[in-house]
């Protein structure tokens, strides 16, 4: 695992939107894992960003996105699809038929999973699994004692998840009990992985994921077992982890990320 610090937000959300479109370019039809939440707003207007003025091309890409609300209405502003076309999906030329999320109103949730691993399956594998990093230490929605080798499958999610993400509904009641996430070892199937964390309120959780024991309370922590994953973080989340100037050193020293530097 590499841990890449920047000054701040936008810096950090600028470097991975840069890798993204360095992999996009590298490999067009691109298979890209998707995150959805408040860190990843900034990351896609910058994709955005990227597309309208670089020209960055999205029309052979395939993306998969993490997880999916259960049970909320197929119109609802609330879900994830509706999150990704609003801060994604609408702005760029990716191929609607190419970008998948599960079906959290599926009549059967579990064939749903299994469909849904499939599919990933049969696109050959994500290439690159972009994540953020929730206050309970979650991925996706794989909230504590996950198991690290879990597949794709309805999951019900914690009362601090759901105090922490009812805030984006109207009227919290509203916000649904249970999720269809990727399993942990889903996840870590991927080729290649970047988490992007911001802000103080992340530098707790950060520090236990990154430089603490591997452990299914924590499933972000899970990511230490990938041979290929950068953690690209603001100083903010950064303050509490210990080896921060080995961190700042690799970045500045080593040529993998000379591109990466001064921008
Ligand atoms: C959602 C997901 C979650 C979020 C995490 C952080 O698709 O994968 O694990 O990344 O809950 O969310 P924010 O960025 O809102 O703090």
């Amino acid at each position: 695992m590499q841990v890449i610090i920047r000054p701040t937000a936008e810096e950090a959300s600028w470097l991975v939107a840069r890798m993204i479109g360095k992999c996009l370019k590298a490999k067009p039809d691109l298979v890209l894992g998707l995150a959805t939440g408040q860190t990843m707003e900034r990351l896609y207007s910058m994709m955005v960003k990227l597309h309208l003025s670089d020209g960055l091309d999205f029309s052979l890409c395939r993306t998969f996105n993490l997880d999916e609300y259960v049970g909320l209405p197929a119109d609802s502003p609330y879900s994830y699809r509706h999150y990704m076309k609003t801060h994604l999906f609408d702005h760029v030329n990716l191929d609607p038929r190419n970008t998948h999320l599960p079906d959290g109103n599926a009549p059967d949730l579990s064939a749903e999973c299994v469909r849904y691993e499939e599919t990933i399956k049969r696109s050959g594998g994500i290439d690159l699994q972009l994540l953020g990093l929730g206050k309970v230490g979650h991925i996706g929605f794989n909230e504590p004692l996950s198991a690290l080798y879990s597949r794709t499958r309805e999951k019900a999610l914690t009362p601090a998840t759901i105090a922490e993400n009812s805030r984006m509904f109207k009227d919290p009641a509203d916000m649904p009990r249970r999720a269809i996430t990727m399993g942990v070892g889903t996840i870590l199937e991927s080729r290649e992985m970047i988490m992007l964390v911001n802000g103080t309120a992340k530098a707790d959780i950060l520090a236990k994921a990154v430089e603490g024991p591997i452990t299914s309370m924590i499933t972000a922590s899970a990511i230490q077992l990938h041979p290929d994953c950068v953690v690209v973080t603001d100083e903010e989340a950064a303050s509490k982890l210990q080896a921060r100037e080995y961190y700042h050193w690799v970045f500045e020293n080593e040529p993998e990320w000379a591109e990466y530097r001064g921008k």
